[in-house]
């Protein structure tokens, strides 16, 4: 069984990879046992399971449950009570786009019961911040889409007069800024992460979630190339989230100097182990500009760019 905190590929019976780390131990007390003013229902306990060994669930991606509600459970509502406010589900906007994307990231092991809600919260916080500020919204590292989408709902950014900028190969880490080294604490990781970022169905199904979005560009190429074919000149957000030391040093080189005074870099993966090079690179990117990474309890990391 893996230990809280220690970094580890949980492979199935057949010895196929299915998640990335053991961030729980599994099962985990926090959920197979219901905390004292908690009340979980079997059946969200069930789905929550199902998801975390690496399965969906036959009910699909409404795994979430609302974490304020105290009495019955009734399906994709309800079941979690806890000492948290969780403020940010009391935004429709927000409670509505995470409903869409819940059970999807099925890699990501949180001790939340919400998985990675708090990192969104925390990166719709950053991009809201950056609706007031000239210049454009950029994410480095799509996947799926589903933080630009949670992102892009939260802000009703259609109806903003800006551009957001949606950089991914969609065909995996590029062999020219990455490879296994990148990951020296796990060996398997790279292979098991390009393999599934390599998946040639994301990229229709993100150009396809996005086409309603006139002003949401997905762009197609190797970060930092493409930055010099397509880049915005102000930059308002921007979403650092390649998992790859040198493309985000690279875009960094290029993207940096163009976020506005009060703009907000968010760098995801910055605070875990397993993504340290990352972290090292980008505190020593920073700390030449005078800038220190604030580490967040999501293991993301933020800089707000001074004037
Ligand atoms: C962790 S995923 C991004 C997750 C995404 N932000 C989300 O909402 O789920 C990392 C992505 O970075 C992409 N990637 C890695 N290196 C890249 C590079 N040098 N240029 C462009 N995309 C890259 C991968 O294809 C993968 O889709």
């Amino acid at each position: 069984m893996p230990y809280r905190n220690c970094l580890s590929i949980i492979r199935d019976a057949a010895g196929v990879p299915r998640s990335l780390w053991g961030y729980q131990p599994w099962p985990s007390p926090a959920f197979s046992t219901p905390r004292p003013g908690c009340v979980v229902c079997a059946r969200h306990s069930r789905r929550r399971k199902l998801a975390w060994s690496g399965q969906r669930s036959s009910t699909g991606s409404s795994a979430s449950c609302s974490p304020r509600t105290t009495t019955a459970c009734s399906g994709a509502t309800a079941c979690c009570r806890s000492t948290r406010a969780w403020g940010f589900f009391d935004d429709p906007r927000f409670a509505a786009a995470y409903r869409e994307i819940a059970g999807s990231h099925r890699y990501d092991q949180y001790a939340s019961p919400h998985t990675v809600a708090w990192r969104l919260h925390i990166l719709v916080w950053a991009a809201r911040n950056g609706l007031a500020l000239d210049g454009d919204f950029v994410e480095c590292g799509v996947f799926k889409g589903d933080f630009a989408w949670v992102v892009a709902q939260a802000t009703d950014f259609v109806r903003q007069p800006k551009t957001f900028y949606l950089y991914d190969t969609f065909d995996g880490f590029a062999p020219a800024y990455s490879t296994a080294d990148d990951f020296a604490d796990a060996p398997g990781f790279f292979d098991f992460a390009d393999r599934i970022y390599r998946d040639p169905a994301i990229y229709p199904e993100v150009v396809r979630r996005f086409s309603d979005c006139a002003n949401i560009r997905v762009i197609r190429g190797v970060v930092p190339d493409i930055l010099s074919d397509v880049a915005p000149e102000q930059i308002a957000f921007l979403h650092i989230d390649l998992n790859s030391p040198a493309a985000e040093i690279a875009a960094l080189e290029i993207l940096f100097d163009r976020v506005v005074p009060g703009g907000v870099i968010v760098f995801d993966d910055y605070g875990w182990h397993l993504f340290r090079k990352q972290k090292e690179a980008e505190d020593a990117f920073m700390a030449a500009r005078g800038y220190h990474i604030l580490e967040l309890p999501t293991g993301q990391g933020m800089v707000i760019k001074r004037p």
